[in-house]
């Protein structure tokens, strides 16, 4: 499983305007500034195919880039980024989770969660509410390169991986499948490439 092209479709800001050719997708969901664009940069292989920063709220609408022509990665803007305005923000949350409940060739949402930071009450609940929802979901674990640091609790990305886990086990029937990975080292890379086709082979 390698990616051997990658090319921007288009960014949308409704489902209805999303790519209608029908082929698998999966989306890259989590809060801002948690690396969903540098991830997709990293399993695509390229340095700035998604536009990332270190300023959260960086992308705003539903983006989609065709890998291999034959699946999508959707790249979503993040939720919890406290400095946007208030309008928007309620904006950007009706508008994904409108496109996770409206979007027939989803096949699997992938949850970024920062491993070198504490479980944050805000990914808790999204992931409470991927799971009442029903919607296939895959656990991303982010920035598993960064070392401990005691402000953020002092623990190894593995014991928050952990944690987290621990503490969603109560929303789901059976336990979402889950990835370490780093955009710096690119750890994981070949093992979300591995888990998409998969999945893409049911
Ligand atoms: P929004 O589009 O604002 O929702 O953010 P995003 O989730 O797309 O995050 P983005 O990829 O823009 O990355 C945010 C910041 O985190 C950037 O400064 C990245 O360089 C940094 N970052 C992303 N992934 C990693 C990682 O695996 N390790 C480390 N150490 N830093 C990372
Ligand atoms: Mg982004």
């Amino acid at each position: 499983a390698q990616v051997v092209q990658a090319e921007f479709i288009k960014s949308s800001v409704r489902t209805e305007d999303c790519p209608s050719d029908g082929v698998p997708e999966f989306a890259l969901v989590g809060r801002s500034n948690v690396g969903k664009s540098s991830l997709l940069n990293s399993i695509v292989r390229r340095k700035r195919l998604a536009l990332t920063s270190k300023k959260p709220g960086k992308t705003q609408c539903i983006n989609h880039f065709r890998i291999n022509d034959s699946w999508y990665l959707v790249d979503l803007p993040g939720y919890g980024y406290a400095a946007a305005p208030q309008e928007l923000r309620k904006d950007w949350g009706k508008f994904t989770k409108d496109y996770f409940l409206n979007r027939p060739t989803l096949v699997s949402v992938f949850l970024l969660i920062d491993a070198s930071i504490p479980a944050k009450k805000i990914d808790l609940e999204y992931a409470g509410w991927l799971g009442q929802n029903q919607i296939p979901m895959t656990l991303i674990f982010t920035k598993c390169d960064k070392r401990k640091k005691k402000r953020d609790g002092g623990k190894r990305p593995e014991e928050n991986v952990n944690d987290f886990q621990e503490l969603i086990s109560g929303f789901f029937h059976t336990v979402p499948p889950w990835i370490m990975t780093s955009s710096v080292t690119n750890q994981g890379r070949d093992e979300i490439l591995l888990h998409i086709a998969q999945l893409r082979n049911y």
